[in-house]
């Protein structure tokens, strides 16, 4: 937790492009997460464009090779003992001293075991509208209108491909359960007719980025 002498430190898990990680980056830069520094970017893929993005700002940046288990390939992770690159990750973070975990964009499931070492301390960003507590099927938008709560892999194809007429985007908090957290902050984002999985991805991406920066925020007081 951050004071005055202590900044939150975050460490920021990518798997890709890393805009996220870009609008955290950004935010830092122009003063508005006074306190905030990234003090460690790990990425599962070698060649994710959000390593190259650490490294133009200068920040720690590391290659951390994963064992596949595919978010999505199962919806619970369970309370095994923590695995190898779990182990190395821990590490890593306890190294780096890292106050804060957010997944951005982040493609591997982390088990109970590695998450119970940082109780409400790991966040992840999910492109779709979950209910305030992460669970249940459903959600209720402003306009009242009830929506399956998608959750794993391709949430925004899986709003599409349901025909809702709104989906959105949150910032909850991270359980073995996937995308079943706690929500921080969310925002609603309207579909538009013709909407291709990568234009709806896209604003989504844009409201993403507020959402990040205002969730890290939280993490300050
Ligand atoms: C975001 O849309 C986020 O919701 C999902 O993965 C995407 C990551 O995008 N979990 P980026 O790598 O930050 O551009």
């Amino acid at each position: 937790m951050s004071s005055q002498n202590h900044s939150l430190r975050l460490g920021v898990l990518i798997s890709g492009s890393g805009s996220n990680l870009q609008a955290i980056i950004e935010a830092i830069e122009s003063q508005q997460l006074p306190g905030v520094e990234i003090a460690l970017v790990v990425s599962n893929k070698a060649d994710a464009y959000g390593l190259q993005r650490a490294l133009k700002h200068k920040l720690p940046a590391i290659y951390l090779p994963w064992e596949q288990r595919t978010v999505g390939a199962q919806f619970f992770a369970p309370k095994l003992a923590m695995s190898e690159s779990e182990s190395r990750l821990t590490t890593l973070l306890h190294l780096f001293q890292v106050d804060l975990i957010v997944l951005a964009g982040w493609m591997r499931i982390l088990s109970a075991a590695f998450l119970e070492q940082f109780p409400q301390r790991v966040i992840n960003i999910h492109p779709a509208l979950l209910p305030d507590d992460g669970t249940g099927s459903t959600f209720t938008t402003k306009n009242g209108t009830q929506i399956p709560a998608f959750r794993g892999l391709h949430a925004v194809q899986q709003a599409l491909d349901a025909g809702v007429k709104i989906t959105g985007s949150c910032v909850h908090f991270v359980t073995p359960e996937v995308d079943a957290g706690p929500v921080i902050c969310r925002e609603e984002v309207v579909i538009e007719e013709g909407d291709t999985e990568e234009t709806l991805h896209e604003r989504l991406k844009v409201v993403e980025h507020r959402l990040i920066v205002k969730a890290v925020g939280g993490f300050l007081c």
